[in-house]
């Protein structure tokens, strides 16, 4: 059945590197809590959405070898957008010389899953090449005195550039969720600080992963043993493994790259899936699981075969 396949990603994090030892400087943390705790060693801080998503952006249409004209669709997902109005993702076309539509899309941290799902239904509805954004600057909405955020939060983007094909498309099986009754756990108001129960997330991100990856890849008469490369959203390693290991999917497969850039939002899933490309764990013809979640509650899985 034709389908889309994802032919050109790229990545941009901001220069800034902050590290544990940089923020037990300022704050009552220490190396040793965050590491332990959450996983994270370092995070990049600066730029905003729409900076860091053009570059992304940009290199995504290079490795596609695709121009600018070529795009008649950007999606873009954020949970922290440079204005109310207009979308972040007028300023990602106009700077990146698209002539294409151009949407934001706000589905918290499971934002770039969300983002890509729509685009291959888009593909499917009649579109030709997609591009796809995630891109978040959690770090201004981050009160930098509120230890129990300020050592999670990092800045930074990733894009594919999803295009239609004759042959068999990648995506296989996809499930989008939402329970809005846990909205109060992860939210930010009109000009505040973002405000987390960290707890109350971890119990329900672990169960949300679990319950999700395993409806979708069932879809599909799959089972967690037949994942190759397992893409979770980064927002602590404890729950990465907690998942990972709920599912039976061994260590070397679930690529983690929370402790050099801390929890992304929407840019965490692309960023994890450009490493894993780096590394060469993601060859053609893997099966891939990706999965994520985050305030609203939102919770979003797909799996791919790449390459088609
Ligand atoms: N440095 C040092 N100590 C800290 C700290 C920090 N940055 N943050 C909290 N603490 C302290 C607490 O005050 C508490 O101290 P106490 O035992 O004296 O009361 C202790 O560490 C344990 O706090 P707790 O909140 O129970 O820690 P935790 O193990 O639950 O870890 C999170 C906190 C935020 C790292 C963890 O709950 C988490 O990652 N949750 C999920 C968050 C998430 O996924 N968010 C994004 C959604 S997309």
């Amino acid at each position: 059945m034709p389908g889309a396949v994802i032919s050109g990603w790229g990545i941009c994090v901001p220069d800034k590197i902050v590290t544990n030892e940089d923020l037990s400087a300022r704050l009552d943390t220490s190396d040793a809590w965050i590491t332990e705790r959450t996983g994270i060693r370092q995070r990049h801080i600066g730029g905003t959405t729409s900076e860091l998503a053009i570059v992304a952006g940009r290199r995504a249409l290079e490795k596609a070898g695709r121009s600018p004209d070529e795009i008649d669709l950007l999606v873009l997902a954020t949970t922290t957008p440079d204005a109310t109005v207009p979308g972040t993702s007028a300023t990602v076309q106009d700077a990146l010389g698209l002539q294409a539509g151009a949407f934001d899309l706000n589905a918290a941290c499971s934002g770039f899953v969300y983002a890509l799902v729509a685009g291959h239904g888009m593909v499917l509805a009649g579109s030709k090449r997609v591009l796809v954004i995630g891109s978040d600057t959690l770090s201004r909405i981050t009160d930098w005195d509120d230890r129990s955020l300020a050592v999670i939060v990092g800045d930074g983007a990733g894009a594919v550039v999803l295009e239609a094909t004759d042959g068999p498309g990648e995506l296989l099986a996809w499930d989008l969720g939402a329970d809005g009754s846990l909205r109060h756990l992860l939210k930010c108001d009109h000009g505040g600080f973002l405000y987390m129960n960290g707890k109350e997330i971890f119990r329900h991100a672990v169960r949300a992963v679990v319950e999700s990856s395993v409806k979708t890849l069932a879809q599909v008469g799959m089972d967690p043993s037949d994942v190759d490369v397992f893409i979770p959203h980064q927002a602590n390693a404890r729950i990465i493994s907690a998942a990972r290991e709920r599912l039976g999917i061994p260590e070397e497969r679930t690529v983690v790259t929370i402790d050099r850039y801390g929890n992304t939002s929407s840019a965490s899933v692309p960023l994890a899936m450009a490493d894993a490309l780096e590394t060469g764990l993601l060859q053609p013809g893997a099966l891939v699981l990706m999965s994520g979640f985050g305030g609203g509650m939102t919770w979003a899985s797909a799996v791919l075969r790449w390459g088609g």
